[in-house]
């Protein structure tokens, strides 16, 4: 399948650049510098129009800050994330909840439900990072893409499917602290994407999901598993 126009870009973890068929940067869960699977080369990115972030952890958000003063994109997250940013000098954010959508032109972004938790890690310990969320974004294209973020399945997943039709999920697989090819091949019989592109494996020694498994769990399914490499895109 083709994304007719869009671009999507994975930078190795949960990051994504997504560019839309009308030239727009929408950047997933920035981790740039400190990513050990993000490319050198796209440290200094420096293109976004929208920052979206599905939690508050770390491996998430750990590049939001730099980004949206870097580009003046405002950073849009569940209300508890927006505020925190804000104590820390970055004024332009969207903080929404789940069930929420926010036009901007032809671009719609919903945030869904996930099941994961959010705490912010600060100097001062662990902060409250409200819940873990998905985006649902709508395209100018018609295109649905469904970023889970970090999560477990659950079984509300049919809703975002009879809701959104999402045509491309993202979803995590390597386990320990999401779903592993297991869960996630689940999660693609209730979400059912024309595409499926596995991530949050890899990174560290715990996150031992593999592409190759879930092939293997999807094999003869009508959803194709595109396995992209750190940096490369699909289109
Ligand atoms: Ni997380
Ligand atoms: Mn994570």
């Amino acid at each position: 399948m083709s994304l007719d126009g869009a671009e999507l870009t994975w930078l190795g973890h949960a990051s994504f650049i997504l560019k839309t068929p009308g030239g727009k940067y929408i950047v997933l869960d920035p981790w740039l510098e400190g990513n050990p699977k993000c490319p050198k080369e796209f440290f200094g990115w420096n293109k976004a129009d929208f920052i979206l972030l599905t939690h508050g952890h770390f491996d998430h958000m750990g590049s939001a800050a730099h980004l949206a003063q870097l580009t003046g994109a405002p950073v849009i997250s569940n209300f508890e994330i927006a505020t925190y940013l804000g104590t820390q000098g970055i004024t332009k954010t969207v903080g929404m909840n789940k069930g929420g959508t926010v036009e901007f032109g032809d671009i719609k972004i919903t945030m869904v439900y996930a099941d994961h938790s959010s705490g912010i890690t600060t100097n001062a310990g662990l902060i409250y990072g409200g819940e873990a969320s998905g985006f649902v974004v709508t395209l100018e294209n018609g295109l649905s893409i469904y970023d889970a973020g970090d999560t477990n399945v659950f079984g509300d997943m049919a809703l975002i499917k009879n809701l959104y039709r999402p045509d491309v999920a993202l979803l995590p697989i390597g386990g320990h602290f999401t779903m592993s090819p297991k869960e996630a091949a689940y999660a693609v019989g209730l979400l059912e994407p024309k595409v499926v592109i596995p991530m949050h494996y890899g990174t560290f020694e715990a996150l031992t999901g593999s592409p190759d498994a879930l092939k293997d769990l999807l094999a003869g399914s009508p959803t194709t598993v595109a396995v992209l490499d750190p940096g490369q895109q699909y289109r």
